[in-house]
């Protein structure tokens, strides 16, 4: 779905959009996926050359699944043209479970701890409150700490770990899961 755009100011004083990325913003997400999987993947859940072989056209029928679906939608963070940040939320399908969703973000380093992030989540919580979701999950790694910052920082509730959940450079790392009740 497309969300209503936002423009925020950061306290850095850089001024950003919020708004759904489109099947128009193939390359430039594709971009901003190589950049941020170069610089976090430890954090993150694919491979840099995952990123460097994905096509253009695979990317566009992504994002206009995104953008036609109901229950789903692709954040993108702008800056002067630039897609810097990135947030996909995904709203599960099956019936027991339509009630909740599921996120994962990246923001490149040079927009990291400006406040980007919680610009991010606090806009993709007010968007799940209005598609009315009642619950959002997500996982993070243990050694994640700006990750684990944020989340808390917006009111998510660590509710588990996941032993050996990713293998990455030849060793099998831990994750928190997270959840938040909506109002
Ligand atoms: C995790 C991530 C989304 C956080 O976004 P961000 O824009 O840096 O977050 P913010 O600037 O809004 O900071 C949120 C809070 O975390 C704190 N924080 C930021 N970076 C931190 C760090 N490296 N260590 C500890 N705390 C940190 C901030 O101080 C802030 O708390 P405060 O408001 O009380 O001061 C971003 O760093 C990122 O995309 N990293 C690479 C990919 C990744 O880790 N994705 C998430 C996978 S689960």
């Amino acid at each position: 779905m497309k969300v209503i755009p936002k423009k925020i100011n950061l306290k850095d004083g850089r001024n950003l959009t919020l708004r759904s990325a489109t099947p128009g913003d193939a390359e430039n997400l594709l971009r901003h996926l190589r950049i941020t999987h170069a610089e976090s993947y430890k954090n993150l859940n694919q491979s840099t050359a995952y990123w460097q072989e994905f096509t253009t056209i695979e990317e566009e029928k992504i994002l206009a699944g995104f953008e036609s679906a109901s229950e789903k939608f692709m954040l993108v963070a702008v800056y002067d043209g630039r897609i810097v940040g990135g947030l996909g939320f995904w709203g599960y399908q099956s019936e027991f479970v339509k009630r909740s969703a599921g996120i994962g973000m990246s923001i490149q380093k040079e927009f990291c701890g400006s406040g980007l992030g919680t610009e991010m989540m606090y806009f993709m919580i007010n968007q799940a409150k209005q598609m009315g979701f009642h619950r959002i999950d997500l996982t993070v790694r243990t050694y994640n700490e700006a990750g684990i910052k944020l989340y808390e920082k917006v009111g998510f509730e660590r509710v588990g770990l996941l032993k050996d959940a990713a293998f990455i450079d030849e060793e099998y790392v831990n994750e928190y899961s997270y959840q938040k009740i909506l109002d």
